[in-house]
């Protein structure tokens, strides 16, 4: 990877001949216009520059991603040196077993305790932001002051570690998000990625420690207690698990909240609705998941050659299914560019299943585990914040700018509260 037009080569490539190359800085700044093209015209396809195959419409996505010869063995071009053999990339028996565990530590009784939680940091957070803005002119950002710090926190609370150490976190997760979106291979952001791994689990490993021989209800004993053919996970599995929930529960959740916040305040009836029954802010989430998906790209690769409904994928494959392409589909969703709250409202509820219409939480087996998680997040949240601030509504001349390839979302979200 590193050649084609992002590295310099536009000379040589003719846009209008050549599929769309994830590598051209295009897709960091509006990806929309490109996976159009890829579904229309290269719907299955080599990506030279990227050395992966590109997969963008709604079918041939759910499709590789409920096909158990797309694996998710190699997942990510950095997760592995970085927290070793977690779920995201398990497979088979094993990946089964994990999955059992876990689930119910993101189910039932957890969620009742986590929903407690949310609501109490969202209420500090946002009394924060109304005194922040008291003292700075009535504008704040709340991707700084909300959307970063919600659910990291969350994640924090949920494995029974101390909330008030969740700044060390949010500095853990920036350097190692860095690390796992760096597929430019920058060796500056390698080196303090692995560096920000190691204080985490120096962090760690008096916590685990403990929950080895005094367990509670967290998530974390649930990691330290779980055995699988009989044999404790090692507390380098457990850390790599704290580890990789810092991106797939708080890098996620942080982009999916800033793009529902821009969602309704670019659509002012549509913050109005919500403002009157917060009940239509589930509706309001699964149709940001839908339009503005927090992870865009969800990696697999193939041992075999596989027949996609528009194509074949060849063996020994890095996959990348395009989930943000996906979501756009016409042939799935009617007008897919228009944000719509009422168009999945009847959705939400099997946004917890694979058999939801939006894949935006992945499909099949490794669906996500933190759905219902981040869906309350959402919804208590974004129920507190409007509360709470009355006169929300963007600081005057401000327009949200997305930005980021595998995960997307506006950049700030400055607003007036005055
Ligand atoms: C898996 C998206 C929130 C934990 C996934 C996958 C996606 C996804 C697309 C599937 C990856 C694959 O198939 O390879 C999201 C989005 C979120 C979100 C968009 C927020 C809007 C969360 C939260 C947590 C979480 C809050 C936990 C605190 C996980 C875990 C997996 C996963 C552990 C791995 C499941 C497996 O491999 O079996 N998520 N996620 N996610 N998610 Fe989430």
């Amino acid at each position: 990877a590193g050649a084609g037009r992002g590295a310099g080569g536009s000379e040589e490539v003719d846009p209008s001949l050549t599929p769309p190359s994830l590598l051209w800085p295009e897709f960091e700044r509006d990806p929309y216009p490109l996976y159009r093209r890829l579904r229309e015209e290269f719907p299955v396809v080599r990506d030279e520059p990227l050395d992966a195959w590109l997969v963008s419409r709604y079918v041939d996505v759910r499709a590789a991603l409920s096909d158990p010869r797309f694996t998710s063995r190699n997942y990510g071009w950095q997760l592995a040196p970085m927290f070793g053999r977690t779920v995201l990339q398990m497979e088979g028996r094993e990946h089964a077993a994990h999955r059992s565990f876990l689930t119910p530590a993101f189910r039932g009784r957890a969620l009742t305790w986590l929903r407690a939680a949310i609501e109490r940091t969202a209420a500090d957070l946002v009394a924060d932001l109304a005194a922040r803005a008291r003292r700075g002119g009535g504008v704040v950002d709340l991707v700084d002051g909300f959307c970063h710090r919600l659910p990291i926190a969350v994640v924090v609370t949920a494995l029974g570690l101390p909330v008030a150490d969740a700044p060390l976190f949010q500095e853990w997760y920036e350097a190692g998000f860095s690390y796992l979106s760096n597929y430019r291979q920058d060796p500056a952001l390698l080196e303090r990625g692995l560096s920000s791994r190691d204080e985490l689990y120096a962090y760690l490993a008096p916590y685990v420690a403990r929950r080895r021989v005094a367990p509670g209800r967290d998530l974390l004993s649930v990691l330290c207690t779980a055995e699988v053919d009989g044999a404790p996970l090692p507390d380098d599995m457990v850390m790599g698990f704290c580890g990789m929930l810092l991106g797939a529960g708080g890098e996620t959740t942080d982009k999916g909240l800033r793009s529902l916040l821009a969602n309704l305040l670019d659509h002012p009836e549509a913050l109005a609705a919500v403002r009157a029954d917060p009940g239509g802010l589930a509706g309001a989430w699964v149709e940001t998941l839908r339009r503005d998906p927090p992870v865009q790209v969800v990696l697999r690769q193939t041992g075999e050659a596989v027949d996609l409904p528009s194509g074949r994928v060849p063996g020994g494959a890095t996959v990348a299914c395009l989930v943000g392409a996906a979501g756009r589909d016409p042939d799935r969703f009617a007008d897919p560019d228009r944000f719509d709250a009422s168009r999945l409202a009847d959705e939400p509820d099997r946004q917890f299943t694979a058999a939801a219409g939006h894949l935006s939480f992945g499909a099949g087996r490794h669906f996500c585990l933190g759905s219902q998680l981040a869906r309350a997040e959402a919804e208590i949240g974004v129920r507190t914040l409007l509360a709470a601030l009355p006169r929300l509504r963007w600081a005057d001349g401000f327009r949200p700018r997305f930005g980021g390839l595998l995960t997307r979302a506006p950049e700030e979200l400055l607003i007036s509260l005055r």
